[in-house]
């Protein structure tokens, strides 16, 4: 690719980037009249918990690393100035809490060294911490080598690399690629030769249980699932496809708005088709789903679009929204009688509605 060539990939990029965040921000981008179901579960009250609030203990570990809490700031973004304000204030806010992030997808990353310091600003601010590296399943399939892998990963010396899994949201998108032919064969190669662990997620439609079989026998080390119920990307692209004036696709988009598994049904058949970490996210918002979530087995909690307007803003606003879920979480804790996060795990909830439907459904298979 000549110069000229490469500025204009740049410049389509950074707007397209930038476009992202911009529909995130200022257009509702969320689940019309689908939920996650976390309504459908109920966790116990416990009048005599026999412990005292600030001895609850939340922290955990997710793939070898030490988390001050159970929570992850979702992949979100990179490639154009806006994107690194947003991934610099997300990873100082994680560093201060001790939690671990993605970052979003890094094929812009590997264009120009501007872009890919769009996405390592978030090692340069947060040394300790985890960090996901991220790219498409559409890419691996399309061939991104095991050395190009290998250079999203060091672009940020990463401890793991995100790779999503979006057919609806490449069908929508109007420059996006839906070429998914490959993608488990590359999975399985990238995943043995890569050198640190893969997590497999979706962008908010949600993995199931046999997905979540064919994943683990690929041999990735830890599932998202990004269920429906939160941001809708067949919604944020549908805008987009409006904009290119591809009424198809546009309209194609908002008959899938609310298309997904509900995250909560998507973490009760991973959680029992799989023995991998399961990070549990799609549309949760507070730390009462997280301690739901938690309950049904999720290793970690993961949240994307409520803390890209804080990110916009600065690290301490991302620091008060998760102080916010953190003490939410710690108060489900409490008035549930569980001290850490080993005894939430082993609590009961009870699962009522159409999640119930959906449990039986994962029970038959
Ligand atoms: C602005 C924005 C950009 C995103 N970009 C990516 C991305 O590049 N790669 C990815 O794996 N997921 C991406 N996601 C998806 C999130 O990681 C998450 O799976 C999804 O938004 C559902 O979670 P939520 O309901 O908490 O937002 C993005 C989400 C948002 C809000």
């Amino acid at each position: 690719m000549d110069k000229v060539e490469l500025r204009k990939k740049v410049k389509i990029i950074e707007k397209r980037k930038e476009e992202g965040i911009l529909l995130c921000l200022e257009k509702p981008v969320q689940s019309r009249r689908a939920t996650t179901l976390f309504e459908n579960v109920r966790l116990f009250n416990d009048a005599l918990p026999e412990i005292d609030f600030d001895d609850i203990d939340i922290s955990t570990t997710f793939l070898g690393h030490k988390f001050a809490a159970p929570i992850f700031i979702g992949a979100m973004t990179g490639g154009a100035e806006l994107a690194k304000k947003v991934n610099r204030n997300l990873a100082e806010a994680a560093q201060r809490l001790g939690i671990g992030m993605a970052v979003g997808s890094q094929r812009a990353g590997l264009l120009t060294r501007g872009l890919a310091e769009t996405y390592s600003i978030t090692r340069k601010v947060a040394p300790d911490i985890f960090i996901g590296s991220n790219i498409g399943g559409a890419q691996l399939s399309k061939g991104l080598s095991i050395a190009e892998a290998k250079k999203l990963v060091e672009m940020l010396d990463a401890d793991a690399l995100y790779v999503h899994l979006n057919p609806l949201q490449e069908v929508i998108q109007p420059e996006g690629e839906a070429e998914f032919s490959h993608v488990m064969a590359r999975i399985k190669e990238t995943a043995s030769g890569l050198g640190k662990p893969i997590v497999a997620k979706e962008v908010g439609a949600g993995i199931s249980d046999t997905v979540a079989k064919r994943l683990e026998s690929a041999g990735v080390s830890a599932i998202e699932i990004a269920g429906m119920g939160g941001t809708s990307w067949s919604g944020v692209e549908s805008y987009r496809a409006k904009e290119a004036n591809k009424m198809v696709k546009f309209k194609a988009g908002n008959i899938f708005w609310d298309w997904g598994i509900p995250t909560a049904a998507a973490l009760y058949g991973v959680r029992k088709a799989v023995k991998l970490p399961v990070v549990a996210s799609g549309g949760i918002r507070n730390g009462l789903e997280m301690a739901k979530a938690i309950s049904m087995g999720a290793d970690l909690c993961a949240m994307a679009w409520p803390l890209l307007r804080p990110a916009t803003v600065s690290s301490d606003k991302v620091t008060e929204y998760l102080e916010e879920t953190i003490f939410a979480l710690k108060t489900a804790m409490f008035v549930s009688g569980c001290r850490d996060l080993k005894e939430l795990r082993r609590s009961r909830h009870v699962i009522t509605g159409e999640l119930k439907d959906w449990c039986e459904i994962f029970d038959n298979d």
